[in-house]
């Protein structure tokens, strides 16, 4: 049996048909990303899977359970409650003892804004969310050329990416993927001036 089956249905039972196939590409993008990268591919592996968990709440549910539980970070969150789905799921799979894995927890937390505390498996995560094979937005080829070599790189050029598509349809922009933007390049110059 799949070691994954477990999650598999009870991912299935929760989503659409349409969304737990882009939980299983990102599954598999992340791993891939993971063995590039000599990172934990099963731990990687189920954090893609399992990313989406709080995907098929509204968003008056997410912002009740992040009030009640104090999820909420920013004001920004009230106007555009989705971006809980990922802070909101990660709290339940640990309440539902589904993962209790710290580190798979908080990437699927961080995959809706980034942050300016990512890890480089958060930055995974994210990074397979935005190219998994299924996506179809534009200049993404040379996104997954770009991740496959640098996640780094891949980070930034998501979320420019991210706050561009923002930018042009008028949507609220999270301060935490300015500040994961601004983090990300401001490692990169480190690294540069040493
Ligand atoms: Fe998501
Ligand atoms: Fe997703």
């Amino acid at each position: 049996m799949d070691k994954y089956e477990g999650y598999k249905i009870i991912l299935q039972e929760r989503l659409s048909e349409k969304r737990y196939k882009h939980s299983l590409n990102v599954a598999d993008t992340a791993a891939k990303l993971a063995i590039v990268h000599n990172m934990d591919a099963d731990k990687a592996y189920l954090a893609g899977l399992m990313h989406d968990y709080a995907k098929n709440l509204d968003g008056d549910e997410l912002l009740e359970i992040a009030q009640k539980n104090g999820i909420l970070k920013d004001d920004v969150e009230i106007l555009a409650p989705h971006v809980l789905h990922g802070p909101v799921g990660a709290f339940l799979l640990k309440e539902e003892n589904i993962i209790n894995d710290e580190e798979i927890l908080q990437a699927i937390g961080l995959h809706t804004t980034g942050s300016e505390y990512m890890t480089p498996f958060d930055a995974l995560v994210y990074i397979a969310d935005y190219i998994e094979p299924g996506r179809k937005f534009s200049n993404l080829d040379n996104i997954r050329a770009i991740a496959y070599k640098n996640l780094e790189f891949a980070l930034i050029s998501c979320l420019d990416s991210v706050i561009a598509y923002l930018l042009s349809n008028g949507g609220y922009i999270h301060p935490a993927s300015v500040r994961a933007r601004n983090a990300a390049i401001s490692r990169i110059n480190t690294r540069n001036s040493n």
